[in-house]
């Protein structure tokens, strides 16, 4: 109630060009009937397009990702101030895929993030506990050390999003009961709003993990679950529209 929530599509690494240029078309012929934020984050390399598809249109474009330095010697990598220059507004960071496939740290998505506010971007920083971590009962401990170490100053003027995404809900079409999903949704509230004061109100908390047209109606409705970052039901227009419209 009062924050427009927002429904954000990670497109991961899925989709040729000419796939990434359907899909951007069928998200942007439908956003016209929804009240929320649209987002969609494509590969790197179908960013500029997408966003040049989306310019004066319903839909943000976002990242997957960014290094922490602004410009400099680092194969490979892809800078802030290069993602706002192509036209994306957001950028998510600290997925759990990245975390595990380039063993990000908590300070090293600090690092991200602060390039993303310097850039003009807002951040999405993820977080979210294993299997073993849930079945130890540590998942809100979890989540309050991985916020601790990654959100950085200047988050909360910036309007920066958090992401819950427990890590064995991620594309195995298994979820959290919904008590659970709003209890760590409470805690991260309380959290942002211990750090950032009045401001922690205000900021967006998405909930992600199989999130699909049959679920969404009743995670979004939970208390502090402002949106949604969506996997595989965001390559598929249907899917992820429907997705909003249950917003
Ligand atoms: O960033 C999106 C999440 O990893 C969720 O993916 O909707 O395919 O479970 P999923």
């Amino acid at each position: 109630p009062g924050v427009r929530p927002l429904i954000a599509g990670n497109w991961k690494m899925h989709g040729t060009l000419r796939d990434a240029a359907a899909l951007a078309e069928a998200v942007r012929a439908g956003a016209a009937g929804t009240g929320v934020e649209l987002l969609v984050c494509p590969p790197f390399p179908y960013i500029h397009m997408v966003a040049a598809a989306m310019l004066g249109q319903r839909v943000a474009v976002g990242a997957q990702d960014c290094h922490a330095a602004a410009k400099g010697a680092h194969t490979g990598d892809v800078a802030a101030p290069m993602l706002a220059d192509i036209g994306a507004r957001y950028v998510i960071l600290g997925h759990s895929e990245r975390r595990a496939d380039h063993a990000e740290t908590d300070a090293a998505i600090r690092a991200k993030a602060e390039a993303a506010l310097a850039a003009g971007l807002t951040p999405i920083i993820c977080v979210g506990e294993s299997e073993a971590q849930r079945l130890a009962g540590d998942a809100e401990a979890v989540v309050t050390a991985q916020l601790a170490g990654s959100l950085p100053e200047g988050f909360a003027r910036a309007g920066g999003v958090v992401a819950y995404e427990p890590v064995w809900a991620i594309g195995t079409g298994r979820t959290p009961t919904e008590p659970d999903i709003a209890a760590i949704h409470a805690a991260i509230r309380a959290d942002l709003v211990r750090r950032f004061g009045g401001a922690g109100e205000g900021l967006r908390i998405l909930y992600g993990g199989s999130v699909k047209p049959a679920n969404a109606a009743a995670i979004l409705a939970l208390p502090h679950v402002d949106g949604a970052l969506v996997g595989g039901a965001s390559l598929v227009a249907a899917d992820f529209l429907a997705i909003a419209a249950a917003a």
